[in-house]
């Protein structure tokens, strides 16, 4: 079978193209295409392979074919990175500003708890992320992230968070004790002798970091919460605030840089300053920019301060915010949208194309092609293993789009959620007892892993 690199490589001699040209027709730097071309860089996301087909001029089954090997590269990619467990997500490409909350993340060594506080799509997970790989040479035995959903409807608890912690700090996989206090006092002796940095992401209460933090030792917990927690003594504390305009305007520069439509400053600098400081609503407005060349940045300004002068019925979460994710969401197909909008509605941390065809009603292939397209835009974010997550605010905007729906419709997708843990038991089950009632053991086997 032919690989991405192979591919690639193919349809760039058949172009008649060497590396830099193709470089500069597609913005992907020459040195990232070699990497790709010599199979270093197995799965490019998505946006990467559009632009490099467009700069191919590839269409049809061709474009399709690339595509199609970069996902699966980006799949295997996932799989093979060590054991995936708590791993620390990438850091962002074009981290920008934010120079004192860096010299901030400097004394994380210094303090038992650290704590990065602040209203939702500031950047607070992007600045911790960062941080934590920039430590990463002060915590030889390991750094790792751990998401506990503190404001979601299903927090991790304190004993799920120390299990799952234990299971990545290996060793201790075989027997996370029953007993929550004794897992407690496990992981706090494995802080002890380890030097180790555990990012812990949106937490929810005092309550729920408490049994996590460390009390001596050389490891260290870096937080993110959108509460203050004032309850926790002695942490070291950021309170995180909008990115200054500069900063906004330079992040927005950025994003727009590689494909963007050249774009007079003061556009650029008009929708910084309507996106209020936020980097959720830069990053998805630059985004949607770049993804459909359609519109300029005066034209979307122009639109977004329309808007702000109209009341938006989001209930929750920035207005500035929901107009940002608005004009993405206008400018996705029909499918696009419904996919979006319904997918808000299902249960759990995240979710896989499978069930996005199942919500959405299309077939598998459609559904992948929609996720690809909501990554692009910035409206779902790309997890391990092919899964994909909503930030928490634009959650809330696809909830509140669901309004779109006939209302006959809303039941239907409930019911589709609702059943597809049913229905994809009944599946694994009938592997497990096939015909013969002689169940599958190596199906089993893998399972209990
Ligand atoms: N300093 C930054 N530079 C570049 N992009 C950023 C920065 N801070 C945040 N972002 C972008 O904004 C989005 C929202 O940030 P995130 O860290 O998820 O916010 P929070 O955790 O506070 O809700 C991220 O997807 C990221 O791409
Ligand atoms: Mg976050």
């Amino acid at each position: 079978m032919t690989s991405f690199a192979e591919l690639l490589r193919l349809h760039r001699h058949a172009a008649r193209l060497t590396l830099e040209q193709l470089a500069a027709a597609s913005g992907v730097s020459a040195r990232t295409l070699s990497d790709m071309e010599r199979g270093r860089s197995t799965g490019p996301q998505h946006r990467t392979v559009t632009a490099l087909a467009d700069a191919l001029a590839l269409d049809g089954n061709a474009r399709k074919q690339l595509g199609e090997l970069a996902r699966e590269g980006r799949l295997r990619d996932h799989g093979t990175r060590s054991s995936g467990l708590c791993e620390l997500p990438r850091s962002v490409d074009d981290f920008t500003g934010r120079a004192a909350e860096l010299a901030w993340t400097n004394r994380v060594v210094q303090a038992n708890a650290s704590l990065i506080t602040g209203p939702a799509g500031l950047g607070k997970t992007t600045l911790a992320v960062r941080a934590a790989h920039a430590l990463r040479p002060d915590f030889p035995d390991g750094v790792f992230f751990l998401d506990l959903y503190g404001m979601s409807a299903q927090p991790i608890s304190a004993g799920d968070a120390l299990a799952q912690l234990l299971r990545a700090f290996g060793g201790a996989d075989r027997f996370a004790p029953q007993d929550v206090a004794a897992r407690a006092s496990l992981y706090r002796s494995l802080l002890q002798d380890r030097r180790v940095l555990i990012v812990l992401d949106n937490a929810g209460s005092e309550e729920q970091l408490r049994p996590l933090l460390t009390d001596g030792g050389n490891s260290r917990v870096l937080a993110t919460s959108r509460r203050l927690l004032a309850g926790l003594e002695g942490v070291h504390r950021l309170s995180l605030g909008p990115l200054p305009p500069a900063e906004a305007v330079v992040l927005l520069t950025g994003i727009l840089g590689e494909r963007g439509p050249s774009e007079s400053g003061p556009a650029i600098v008009e929708l910084a300053k309507l996106c209020g400081g936020l980097p959720l609503a830069l990053r998805i407005v630059g985004n949607r920019l770049v993804s459909r060349p359609g519109w300029t940045a005066a034209d979307l300004a122009a639109r977004l301060s329309n808007e702000e002068r109209r009341l938006d019925q989001l209930r929750a979460g920035d207005l500035k915010i929901a107009n940002a994710f608005g004009v993405s969401y206008e400018q996705l197909r029909e499918v696009g949208r419904r996919v979006f909008r319904r997918l808000s509605s299902v249960p759990g941390k995240d979710f896989d194309a499978s069930i996005a065809a199942v919500v959405g009603d299309t077939s598998l292939e459609e559904a992948w092609e929609v996720l690809d397209e909501l990554v692009d835009l910035g409206l779902l974010q790309e997890g391990p293993s092919g899964r994909y997550h909503f930030h928490d605010l634009v959650r809330l905007f696809a909830r509140d789009r669901l309004q779109d729906e006939p209302a006959a419709g809303l039941d239907e997708i409930t019911d589709s959620v609702s059943s597809w843990p049913l229905r994809m038991a009944t599946t694994a089950g009938r592997r497990l007892v096939p015909a013969d009632g002689l169940p599958d053991r190596s199906f089993l086997d893998e399972a209990a892993r």
